[in-house]
């Protein structure tokens, strides 16, 4: 019974920053729970190998690429997607960069790269999609990927922490508009796990003594985001709504 309400058989799916770490680890989890997946991001090479590999399991994918700062390129993106699975009822909308620096070392290029790709981004997917749900009349989920420093702050962290904050902000937005539609928009909020946006600092002695000092003295295994990132996906998760999830071994709590 409840594993029947993970299924996603039959289902688009949809996920932005799927060239590597979060976003490839989520396309897989959708296609191996049914979902027919469209995964996206700049680089078309590692998008090719994720549907090899996605196909090669059974699974069912396609990529495309798209810069998600551009509003035609996320238009074509969706139609790429409709043209190859039909309308895209869940989204992963996880595509993000970040650029650690003092504020007072923050140029005006970083700050608009950082905020462009994270905020304005993640809002025009979210709103191709909505806009699209609620003219074919189809329910669906959308999963933005914000981070703990969307809930708090940390130093070098200013464009990145605003960003993700902006992030949740706009998915309780969302779901207060979007909840009569059948629309849910829900946020996780990763602690760190290893992946290329962070691997140089996380595997450096500062980086290792940093995660040291944290509650749970780890960064967090991909796998530890699948069933938290299902159930918000998933129809496990019909009445959550407008959510920011933390998944973060306690991280953001902190210590006084
Ligand atoms: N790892 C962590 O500890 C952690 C913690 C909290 C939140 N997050 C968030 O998780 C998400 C995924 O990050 P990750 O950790 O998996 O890092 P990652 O491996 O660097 O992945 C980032 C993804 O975003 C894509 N991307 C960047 N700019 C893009 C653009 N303009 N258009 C389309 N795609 C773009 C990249 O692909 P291309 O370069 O091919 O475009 C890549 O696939 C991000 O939103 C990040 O902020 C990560």
């Amino acid at each position: 019974m409840i594993d029947s309400m993970f299924d996603l058989s039959g289902r688009t799916a949809l996920v932005t920053g799927a060239s590597s770490g979060i976003g490839a680890h989520f396309a897989q989890v959708l296609a191996s729970y049914g979902a027919n997946v469209i995964v996206a991001a700049r680089r078309m090479e590692p998008l090719s190998q994720l549907v090899q590999t996605i196909q090669a399991s059974g699974g069912s994918a396609a990529a495309v690429a798209v810069d998600v700062t551009d509003s035609s390129n996320v238009k074509d993106m969706f139609d790429f997607a409709e043209e190859q699975f039909g309308v895209v009822d869940i989204v992963s909308n996880n595509a993000g960069v970040a650029d650690a620096k003092l504020a007072t070392g923050i140029s005006v290029e970083s700050w608009d790269v950082v905020i462009n790709t994270n905020l304005k981004g993640a809002w025009l997917v979210a709103r191709e999609a909505g806009t699209r749900m609620i003219e074919h009349t189809i329910p669906g989920s959308i999963v933005n990927t914000a981070s703990i420093l969307g809930l708090r702050v940390a130093i070098s962290q200013a464009s990145y922490a605003t960003s993700k904050a902006g992030v949740i902000q706009l998915t309780k937005s969302l779901a207060l508009e979007w909840s009569r539609y059948n629309i849910r928009v829900n946020a996780l909020c990763p602690g760190y796990f290893i992946t290329d946006i962070n691997r140089e600092y996380l595997t450096s002695e500062k980086g290792k003594a940093y995660i040291g000092r944290t509650p749970s003295r780890r960064t967090g295994e991909l796998v530890e985001l699948t069933a938290p990132f299902l159930l918000l996906a998933s129809e496990a998760g019909s009445f959550i709504n407008g959510v920011a999830l933390p998944v973060d071994g306690a991280h953001s709590i902190g210590n006084m």
